[in-house]
């Protein structure tokens, strides 16, 4: 469903009760997109508060769900403006909200930049959002940010990776089976955007073995298939 007929934002469900936000810019050469996404629940999740420049897309294509005051949980992987930009605008958008982020983000940035402070997350801990239940896996410099973590869906199998497997184009489909890992290392080629730190290979297993069944990128279409297999094998290019 088109939300923003101007810039082409658009919402789709890509599992059992998850929405892609999707905003396509066609401004960067090649055509890029940002994509949150909402756990929409007894308490309602999003994953990517997303830039401040972006807020008001963002908040019309949760309106088309939702009333946005119903927000309980404010996620992101790590503290950048696609992830968290719009952090504050959406705290004060839904008031019963809290940012939810690994314990690292929250001491390091979140509780000194956000205006009401996080709910922190150790490394496996789950929160119930009513159907729907997460959990934190903590990813220190991985994909890039001390802070890092990815967010999985545990009912549905879907993994919020974040910027893992970002590539170029404003028009995507909005779930694919098609490789996503070429078209991203194309991007990495010229743009490398992974930390490259010392526990990348631990990193990579770890994620692996949450099994995940669909891959909600952030920057591309969300990925369907065997995501062990997909992480391990981005785990030999970026050892390569
Ligand atoms: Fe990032
Ligand atoms: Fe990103």
């Amino acid at each position: 469903m088109i939300t923003d007929r101007d810039t082409g934002t658009r919402v789709d469900e890509i599992a059992g009760g998850i929405y892609r936000i999707s905003v396509p810019v066609t401004a960067i050469p090649g055509g890029f997109i940002f994509n949150h996404y909402l756990i929409a629940d007894e308490e309602p999740l999003l994953f990517h508060a997303g830039k401040r420049s972006m807020f008001d897309l963002v908040k019309g294509a949760i309106s088309a769900l939702m009333p946005v005051e119903r927000l309980r949980h404010i996620s992101f992987s790590h503290y950048e403006a696609d992830e968290s930009g719009a952090l504050n605008e959406f705290l004060a958008a839904a008031p019963h909200s809290a940012p939810l982020c690994g314990v690292l983000a929250a001491r390091v940035s979140i509780n000194d930049a956000a205006s009401r402070p996080a709910r922190p997350l150790e490394d496996g801990e789950t929160v119930s959002l009513g159907r729907h239940s997460v959990r934190w896996v903590s990813t220190p410099h991985f994909p890039h940010g001390w802070e890092s973590g990815l967010l999985l869906e545990e009912t549905t199998g879907t993994l919020f990776c974040s910027d893992l497997f970002t590539h170029g184009g404003a028009r995507h489909p909005v779930m694919t089976e098609a490789d996503v890992l070429e078209p991203s290392e194309t991007l990495r080629a010229r743009l490398d955007f992974y930390a490259h730190a010392r526990n990348e290979p631990a990193m990579i297993e770890k994620v692996a073995s949450t099994s995940p069944k669909t891959l909600a990128l952030m920057h591309g279409p969300a990925w369907r298939g065997d995501g062990a297999a997909l992480i391990r094998a981005l785990g030999e290019r970026l050892a390569a």
